[in-house]
């Protein structure tokens, strides 16, 4: 992957636009179909910033990768223009039979593997179409981004927004970001729309009193101190440092005494890359009036994903198109997610010896413990947290009704690297079961019916150990 990757990525997107400009305007009717995370949501509210600049009417619809018989449903809904964002790639079958034929136009912009059919009323943008990888090099909301700069300069202060969707996508790594992803967040620093600094990477850096901050923390997830209020207490205490200011209002300094503070107390972890990374790092803050929402940008991921978690992916595009009011409502669902996800996480703690292994993966049965559509946020925060290893794909199971278990796999940038793609897999394993799953090489998702996990857990094994990965 290199530059002319990149260059390439860059002309389609131009494609795109000149797809797009000519609709912009007139009586077009636009129906946007988003996913609910944080990335769909950014890459929504990119894209209908943009819309209504050019008075474009338009409809937006959160929702998980439609169904064939969704997609059929939506190609009777009276719109001139559809687009896809952050799915689309894997139901471009469901898109020509119901949408394209009924001489529609349809733009898909997403960062999904999938097929990319040519047809003349067809647009779209993929990294996985010029040779980038869509679960590191872009996001959805990256991609939407590259495509609405080009339309105009004057939606530049939008590229937080990608930023954003790129580190709600896990799209951050180590060493940083890469592909479209680093050309965008050097862009948005030149510009002064971001700004870059170092710290501890904890949501509530900006929002909460150190204390609450630390007791709500599950990125990483700290045993002894997260969901420990006494702990946290005692620790900032111990410090010298004020409890009711935030990490942010304590400054550099006071952040390294607690780091190397939390790194005492968490004995071998602390020479774990993974949590080392998680706790501390490069912050970025928003630079631009044209974003409302917190400043820091891995607390505006956790707002727009807390949305999505608790079903109200719109309130997070209301305050990723800049309504102000929409942000007190927004803050207080961050709060009430954390704790869920402080609880999810406390269960997991508590049942890690419940973990079983197979050759090629490690998998834990939640139940209805934990709720099935967080399942997928608890396997990787157990990751990045350093409480599982990481030697082969985690996969969690959860109820889905009656009928159904949702699967959650997480895999890492290394094994993937090696081969391993739990998105290929899961498709697999999941189709061969009577089920449905996909997704990307490190995050994949699948249902499946419930009276056949076992055999599914031995296909999955079989496909990941296989060469036919
Ligand atoms: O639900 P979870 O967070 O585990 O989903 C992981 C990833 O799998 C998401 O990026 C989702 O978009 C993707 N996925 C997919 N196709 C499916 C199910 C999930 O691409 N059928």
């Amino acid at each position: 992957m290199g530059r002319a990757e990149i260059r390439r990525f860059q002309q389609a997107a131009e494609e795109v636009v000149s797809f797009l400009k000519p609709r912009l305007g007139g009586d077009t009717r636009a129906k946007i179909i988003s996913h609910t995370d944080a990335d769909g949501i950014a890459g929504a509210a990119i894209l209908a910033r943009c819309l209504y600049t050019y008075n474009v009417s338009f409809n937006v619809k959160f929702t998980r990768p439609l169904k064939p018989d969704e997609v059929a449903e939506l190609g009777k809904e009276g719109h001139d223009l559809f687009v896809f964002i952050d799915q689309g790639s894997g139901q471009i079958e469901a898109i020509h039979k119901f949408i394209l034929s009924q001489k529609r136009d349809v733009v898909v912009i997403d960062h999904h593997p999938g097929e990319f059919p040519e047809h003349p009323n067809l647009a779209y943008l993929n990294p996985h179409a010029c040779g980038l990888n869509g679960a590191k090099d872009v996001s959805a909301s990256g991609a939407v981004y590259s495509i609405v700069e080009h339309i105009d300069r004057s939606f530049r202060p939008l590229v937080g927004l990608a930023v954003a969707g790129a580190i709600g996508d896990r799209q951050e790594f180590f060493s940083g970001f890469t592909g479209v992803n680093d050309t965008l967040v050097k862009r948005a620093i030149d510009l002064g729309f971001l700004r870059v600094g170092e710290g501890l990477k904890l949501i509530g850096r900006t929002l909460s009193p150190v204390v609450e901050c630390l007791r709500l923390t599950t990125r990483p997830y700290i045993s002894g101190i997260s969901g420990n209020p006494s702990a946290c207490r005692s620790l900032v205490d111990t410090l010298g440092l004020s409890p009711s200011s935030t990490l942010v209002e304590l400054g550099s300094e006071a952040e390294r005494r607690l780091r190397d503070a939390l790194f005492a107390r968490v004995g071998s972890l602390a020479t774990s890359e993974e949590f080392c990374h998680t706790l501390w790092g490069t912050t970025y803050s928003l630079a631009t009036e044209d974003l409302v929402g917190p400043r820091d940008l891995r607390e505006y991921v956790a707002v727009l994903d807390a949305c999505r978690d608790l079903q109200k992916s719109e309130l997070g595009f209301a305050v990723a198109v800049g309504d102000r009011t929409a942000q007190t409502e927004a803050l207080a669902l961050l709060n009430s997610s954390q704790e869920q996800m402080l609880e999810a996480l406390g269960w997991l703690v508590s049942h890690l010896d419940t973990f079983k292994l197979t050759p090629s993966l490690r998998y834990i049965y939640f139940g209805s413990a934990v709720n099935s559509a967080m399942v997928g946020e608890v396997l990787s925060l157990a990751m990045e947290s350093g409480l599982v290893t990481t030697d082969r794909p985690i996969v969690g199971i959860a109820d889905a009704g009656a009928e159904e278990l949702k699967i959650s796999a997480r895999s890492t940038p290394g094994l993937a690297m090696l081969g391993i793609n739990v998105g290929r897999a899961l498709a697999r394993a999941a189709g061969i079961v009577g089920g449905k799953g996909g997704g990307h090489d490190v995050a994949a998702a699948a249902r499946i019916p419930r009276e056949r996990m076992n055999e599914f857990l031995a296909k999955l094994d079989q496909v990941l150990s296989g060469g036919d990965r």
